[in-house]
């Protein structure tokens, strides 16, 4: 989708983006605009924020009139944000970057005070005069969650939640979480609807960033060859793994009122499992396809809604060895609790109740200190329905899987049945594979670059819509319960392992097995 060229449309009118393909490798910049960024001395803002619109600017992908604005605490002056802008700058910086950061300003102040908002107005005015900002505006939240509606709340009492003078959009970036369970989300959604429509909302999952994750668009709608097998015909089951290899580092604080179920399952997974089951899409634009994706979340059920317990395992890590080195178990870690009942793993059984994926089970697992770091989604073929080989000569084959690395080593293979080379008709499984490294040797660009410049240019495709959140929470929901209510017993892994032994139990209670990356 990158080359897109945004055209007025029905679709403009309701406030997505109506999106065509033009010319491949045509740049894609925004227009005049002021980023202003909340957070803008944190972790967020640092890692990932400044790093790619350092990157966008390399890249003369940021449009001249690009002014950027940081809002925070700390008390820094306009120098001092600029500074600490060009220490996050790539080290072979290609020189875009440092230009631009001459005009950045900052704002600091209390987001509960009302006078740093009369100051960001103030900036914002100085800047559609100086830098052609246009009077457009694009705020990114990237503080606490709590501070979300506040903040939309406060540009709106300010006037700052539509456009400058002469410009033609205010946007509203939010970074996850999204609510922690499916009142709150709604309860956000009410917060922040209160200040700005749905159509300005830009949610990020970071996964939805992700070429991998985008190319599951590519792989289904690109070509004949899957489409015909992506069902309950030929699917036995599908599996899809988000494994991390790392803890939860400086984060045991968060973490402890996340879990594994809040932090990775009802985001991140429900993306990835939408775009992969969902039906085809009419057109590759924003609502054709977040409606394909809220109609597949509509038809994910958990089986045993009355006792999760039967299809949900919870775990948490013990000390163990990553790479070598020993790592403490999660109760040691650095803000959580050493009695804490929080999971760092789960893996749960989920069925999609529509008539494609009708009784084919949906096996998702994902897990903090696991043996390695893969994320990756895998079609599970069913069996041919006879073997012509004597039963030992067929001991080695697996049944066939496509399996979408999403991460690291980045690609897709297929693995089948191959004819071991000999005098006897053995065979064993094989892998085909199909590298994005090699095939695009230029790399990919990180995930927040590609989104940041979505939100500027107002494509809305790779951004989650308010039913989504909703759906995904619904979904998670009866597991919630369960936890709450204790059940099932939290069980327990070894860091550096696959996770316990509880989960095998789970998959291979109906004969089937987890494949590890
Ligand atoms: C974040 C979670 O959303 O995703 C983190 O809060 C997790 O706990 C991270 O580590 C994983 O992202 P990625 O891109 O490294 O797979």
């Amino acid at each position: 989708m990158s080359g897109l060229l945004r055209v007025e449309g029905a679709q403009e009118a309701r406030g997505e983006a109506h999106l065509l393909t033009v010319e491949p490798g045509e740049p894609r910049r925004p227009g005049p605009l002021a980023l202003v960024v909340f957070g803008a001395s944190g972790d967020l803002a640092h890692r990932k924020i400044l790093p790619a619109l350092a990157q966008l600017a390399d890249h003369d992908a940021l449009g001249d009139g690009f002014s950027l604005v940081g809002v925070a605490r700390t008390e820094w002056n306009d120098e001092e944000f600029r500074k600490v802008c060009l220490e996050v700058a790539p080290v072979e910086s290609a020189g875009g970057w440092e230009r631009l950061v001459q005009r950045f300003r900052y704002v600091s102040g209390d987001y509960g005070d009302e006078a740093t908002f009369a100051k960001l107005a103030g900036v914002l005015a100085e800047l559609d005069k100086e830098q052609a900002s246009g009077g457009n505006r694009v705020y990114y939240l990237a503080t606490i969650p709590a501070l979300f509606g506040p903040v939309a709340r406060a540009l709106a009492a300010h006037g700052l939640a539509e456009p400058g003078r002469g410009g033609e959009f205010a946007r509203l970036v939010v970074e996850k979480p999204f609510g922690s369970d499916l009142a709150s989300a709604a309860k956000l959604d009410e917060e922040l609807h209160q200040a700005f429509r749905e159509d300005q909302i830009f949610r990020i999952d970071h996964y939805m960033g992700k070429e991998t994750v985008q190319n599951v668009l590519a792989l289904r709608f690109a070509n004949s060859i899957f489409e015909p097998i992506w069902n309950r015909r030929y699917v036995d089951h599908v599996q899809v793994t988000v494994a991390e290899s790392l803890g939860v580092e400086h984060r045991g604080t968060f973490y402890e009122s996340a879990g594994a179920l809040r932090d990775i399952v009802q985001n991140h997974v429900m993306q990835v499992l939408s775009l992969t089951l969902m039906e085809p899409p009419s057109q590759m634009e924003a609502s054709s396809i977040r409606d394909e994706k809220v109609k597949l979340l509509r038809s994910v059920v958990v089986p045993d809604v009355d006792e999760a317990v039967n299809d949900v395992v919870r775990a948490q890590y013990t000390a163990g060895i990553i790479d070598g080195a020993a790592v403490p178990g999660y109760r040691s870690e650095e803000g959580v609790s050493p009695t804490s009942e929080t999971e760092t793993y789960i893996a749960m059984h989920l069925l999609v109740d529509n008539w494609r994926w009708a009784g084919v089970p949906v096996y998702v697992r994902t897990g903090k200190r696991l043996a390695r770091r893969a994320t990756e989604v895998s079609m599970i073929f069913q069996r041919p329905p006879h073997l012509p080989f004597a039963g030992k000569l067929a001991r080695d084959l697996r049944p066939d899987a496509l399996t979408l690395r999403i991460q690291p080593d980045e690609g897709i293979s297929l693995c089948f049945g191959a004819k071991v080379p000999g005098p006897e008709f053995r065979v064993r499984s094989v892998s085909m594979d199909f590298s994005y490294a090699d095939a695009f040797p230029g790399g990919t660009a990180e995930a927040y670059e590609r989104l940041l410049l979505d939100a500027m240019t107002g494509d809305a495709t790779l951004f989650i819509r308010s039913d989504e959140v909703d759906q995904a929470w619904a979904i998670v929901a009866p597991i919630q319960q369960a936890f709450l209510d204790g059940e099932p017993p939290l069980a327990r892994y070894r860091a550096g392992s696959w996770g316990p032994i509880e989960a095998d139990r789970l998959i291979e209670g109906s004969g089937r097995q987890w494949r590890n990356p």
